[in-house]
């Protein structure tokens, strides 16, 4: 492979916001689009890769040629990435994962009752920390969504989760984040590095990424 090229590789992406049961109807979830996740997918199928796509319901077009797992829940998400991570050389985890899930989901609709309702939250699983616990030579990219002190918190993720690439996005920005086509991000590697990039359409993120990807799996590309 070149210093473009992601043949012979396996690279697992998840994408979307994870849904966090609350009863049968209802859940608990987030802004995220999925758009960065699928632009990522479709970047590495370009350059050749063997993806696997895990992602919640997005109502996006599902890439032509990735392996597609759909999950919904951060335990579900944990469980479908943990399984196929002997297998994989690279992990980008786009998707945005609820920290919090409801204890105990009610096994039937919820019916109206008090005029508060206190509902009891318990911790998710951290997905990539447990991945940088087990690596061991796959290149792991994770994602930093933040409305504030965006170096300080991105930075300590890479290191609390042994990443090694953190892209770091101020969602506040206009044109950066949730919904839209486009991102600012900043990318941290492991050794100091920072590369801030303007504003441009989430593809071409895909694109920085995975350039810093093949450097890092390749050794001589720099
Ligand atoms: O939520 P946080 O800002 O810590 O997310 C940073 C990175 O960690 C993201 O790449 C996200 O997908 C991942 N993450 C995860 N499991 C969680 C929380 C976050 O894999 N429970």
């Amino acid at each position: 492979a070149g210093c473009s090229e992601l043949a012979g590789y396996r690279v697992l992406i998840t994408a979307g916001g994870t849904r966090e049961p609350i009863d049968p109807v209802r859940y608990i979830s987030n802004r995220s689009s999925g758009k960065m996740g699928y632009a990522l997918a479709r970047e590495a199928l370009r350059r050749g890769a063997e993806v696997i796509l895990v992602t919640t319901p997005t109502g996006l077009p599902l890439p032509e040629g990735a392996e597609v797992v759909h999950v919904e829940s951060a335990d579900e998400m944990y469980e479908a990435v943990m399984s196929r991570f002997d297998a994989v050389d690279v992990v980008v985890k786009a998707a945005a994962v609820a920290d919090y899930r409801p204890a105990a989901p009610a096994e039937q609709k919820m019916k109206k009752q008090a005029d508060r309702l206190f509902l009891e939250l318990v911790r998710t699983p951290d997905i990539l920390a447990e991945l940088g616990r087990r690596k061991e030579r796959q290149v792991l990219v994770g994602f930093a969504a933040e409305t504030n002190d965006l170096e300080t918190y991105a930075l300590d993720k890479l290191r609390r989760k042994n990443v090694d690439l953190m892209v770091a996005n101020d969602v506040t920005q206009t044109g950066a984040g949730f919904g839209v086509d486009t991102n600012i991000v900043t990318i941290f590697d492991g050794r100091g590095g920072k590369e801030t990039l303007k504003l441009m359409a989430k593809e071409e993120v895909a694109s920085r990424i995975f350039d810093r990807v093949i450097q890092i799996l390749s050794n001589s590309c720099d």
